[in-house]
């Protein structure tokens, strides 16, 4: 939402599938009741939104990739495209619900969280997962490693990711007016089914782009041989550093 990032659904249910497969846990901290009105901040293409349906609520999802949001409309949700940081909602949902989407939203988080602030009726609920402080550290040293290594001066300019630590986060939900039920940093390393490659070429776009196309591929092999001695097992399958950070949060 809001970044340079490119998202294609295709490639995305290829290499990335494990993301709503993985959100089993945040899913149960927001217990969707039936009946309930929720907004899924960020639904890509409607993996985990269709849960929420599934378990009786009446859901709205908003991204602001409009390929994500045509495939959650192929699964029949009410998908739109929407900015996260210009949600226009007010007092309407009993929730709001994101997983991993936030890390993406870096420019501004506080308007993020302001905005979602709006959007719930009073004493209504902000249950979120995302990356959290350390979230991939050793993919995006690689990263900005290899881009030096090239002639870029200032690679960390690049890094279009949001992990925040918990205190950090605690800290402006608090000032938007939530109050905190439960957060926590939890370490979760993750294994890619379509290893280092397929998650690169998934999520490194912002990284690729200030490259000339025809050394883009290059490029990310040197960056997979950085990473194979730390992230690649002795059969060959490769687990990234994922942290995350999960929260319950309650308007008041
Ligand atoms: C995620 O989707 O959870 C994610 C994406 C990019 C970097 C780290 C995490």
């Amino acid at each position: 939402m809001g970044s340079i990032q490119e998202w294609n659904a295709e490639q995305y249910a290829k290499n990335a599938r494990f993301v709503s497969d993985l959100g089993q846990a945040v899913l149960d901290l927001l217990n969707p009741q039936p009946g309930e009105r929720i907004l899924d901040l960020g639904c890509g293409d409607g993996a985990l939104t269709e849960r929420l349906v599934a378990a009786g609520a009446n859901v709205v999802g908003v991204d602001s990739s409009a390929d994500m949001v045509r495939a959650a409309k192929d699964r029949g949700l009410d998908a739109r495209v929407v900015d996260g940081y210009t949600l226009e909602f007010d007092s309407e949902f009993d929730a709001v619900f994101s997983n991993a989407a936030m890390h993406w939203m870096k420019r501004d988080p506080d308007a993020v969280v302001a905005g979602v602030y709006r959007a719930i009726k009073p004493g209504g609920r902000f249950v979120a997962e995302m990356g959290g402080h350390g979230c991939v550290a050793a993919i995006t040293v690689a990263l900005c490693a290899t881009l030096q290594e090239g002639g870029l001066s200032n690679p960390a300019d690049l890094i279009p990711w949001y992990f925040p630590t918990p205190d950090e986060y605690q800290a402006r939900l608090e000032a938007a007016g939530f109050v905190i039920e439960h957060i926590a940093l939890i370490p979760r390393p993750t294994p890619l089914p379509t290893g280092m490659r397929g998650w690169l070429d998934t999520f490194a776009i912002p990284f690729t782009t200030t490259l000339p196309e025809y050394k883009r591929g290059e490029f990310l092999d040197e960056v997979t041989e950085k990473l194979r001695p730390v992230l690649c097992d002795s059969n060959g399958r490769w687990t990234a550093d994922y942290m995350r950070l999960r929260f319950l949060a309650r308007q008041q």
